[in-house]
């Protein structure tokens, strides 16, 4: 077994990795989003060309044009862009792997929602990989896929379906980046399996001196388009795990589908803006995503009743107690914990001062939402979460 100081480093340095290729491709799949509404027709542009777009960046123009098929006769230099999706996934996937593989009963299994063993858990999350693509593929090639609305309302079910059934085998926090994971292993496996093969097919045809068939093009741009769409979603997932309130949460699969409303919509802002459009088609966007959002923190807001009989009320030594018995094996100098190599998030809870310093950390992730202890291996109570919460609540006595 790696020693876990290492396990750190390593989780670290792919999450490093993870952020960067991520920032690259989402960066590039903007620009070329942008791209494509930006160009403008002109009768003066060579024959094939769809249209052209000026741009002016770091003290330079730049004249972008867009074959819709293919030019004519290859260049000599050709750039793809595919390294960042690519490595986006594999460093996404390590990450799944040394957090959620390997120290699964800690962070991907809630015995309270289904007592999974190890390799269950694992099993069902590659398989879960796998089986998304190939059903997510098979829609976009059905008869449904030649209707873009269609096909993007049924794709929106199937996430909503996936966040269903992981809510209902991992814990929360871990459902909520595997929905992120698979829609992102659908997206890394468009540019994969669907985009980059078109491309090199057009290619090979240019090369031989054929006429490439347009429909390769217009299946790599759909699906495209449906990365875009799923970016912004995306991100949130992946950073959801920071944030309870999202993830904690008895229906967090409709949370998934808010999110990718509002996401959708903003992307659908900027992509109508890029276009060139104005008035009503730019509108209706900001207000109806102000409004998703705002049913959606309604809809997770906590419910912050958290009184107890008197009867019940604890005092500094319960708490004390409780604390010791279901958080330290985790939030100490040294935790004794095999998966926790240092006090998480620097939150150490051994004294009763440390208690008193973190008491709206404990609300929110131990009592308000159920995130703490993570896995819930000791088996903190209802009772006890509510005896925290109303001592916290009294003044901590
Ligand atoms: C099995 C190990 C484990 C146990 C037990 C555990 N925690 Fe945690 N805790 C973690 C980890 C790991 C994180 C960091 C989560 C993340 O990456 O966002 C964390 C994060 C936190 C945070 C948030 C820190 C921040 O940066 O905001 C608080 C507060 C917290 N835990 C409180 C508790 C309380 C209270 C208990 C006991 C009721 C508890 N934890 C039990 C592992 C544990």
């Amino acid at each position: 077994m790696i020693d876990i100081a290492y396990a750190e480093w390593l989780e670290l340095g792919f999450r490093w990795l993870h952020l960067i290729a991520g920032i690259a491709w989402i960066g590039s799949s903007f620009y070329f989003m942008f791209l494509d509404y930006s160009l403008q027709p002109d009768e003066n542009l060579p024959a094939g060309v769809k249209g052209a777009s000026w741009n002016v960046h770091g003290g330079g123009f730049y004249f972008m044009q867009k074959y819709t098929v293919a030019p004519e006769k290859m260049p000599d230099v050709l750039h793809w862009f595919k390294w960042e999706a690519y490595f986006t996934w594999i460093s996404g996937f390590s990450l799944i792997i040394i957090i959620y593989y390997w120290g699964a009963e800690t962070f991907l299994i809630d015995k309270e929602i289904m007592d999974l063993t190890q390799w269950q858990a694992i099993g069902m999350s590659v398989g879960s990989f796998i089986l998304s693509w190939i059903v997510y593929d098979r829609f976009c090639k059905a008869p449904v896929g030649k209707n873009d609305i269609a096909l993007s309302i049924v794709v929106f079910l199937l996430i909503l379906l996936a966040a269903y059934g992981f809510t209902h085998v991992y814990s929360g926090r871990g459902a909520f980046v595997h929905v992120g994971a698979v829609v992102g292993t659908i997206m890394v496996a468009n540019v994969f399996l669907v985009i980059i093969p078109n491309q090199r097919i057009v290619v090979k045809a240019l090369i031989e001196g054929e006429e490439p068939a347009a429909h390769l093009g217009a299946e790599g741009k759909q699906r495209s388009t449906h990365n875009n769409y799923l970016t912004l979603p995306v991100l949130l997932m992946m950073i959801s795990s920071h944030f309870p309130m999202i993830f904690s949460n008895k229906h967090s699969w409709l949370v998934v589908g808010l999110v990718i409303i509002v996401g959708g919509i903003i992307r659908d802002y900027f992509n109508a803006k890029n276009q060139g459009k104005d008035g009503k088609r730019l509108m209706w966007q900001w207000p109806a995503a102000a409004i998703f959002m705002a049913i959606l923190i309604v809809f997770i807001s906590y419910n912050e009743e958290v009184k107890v009989a008197e009867d019940d009320q604890m005092g500094s030594t319960d708490v004390l107690a409780i604390i010791q018995t279901h958080c330290v094996s985790c939030h100490a100098a040294k935790p004794s914990d095999n998966d926790i190599g240092n006090a998480p998030g620097g939150v150490r809870l051994e004294t009763l001062a440390d208690i008193k310093k973190y008491r709206s950390k404990i609300m929110k992730q131990s009592v308000l939402t159920k995130a703490m202890p993570l896995g819930n291996k000791s088996g903190m109570t209802e009772k006890e979460r509510k005896g925290v919460g109303d001592w916290i609540k009294r003044g901590m006595p």
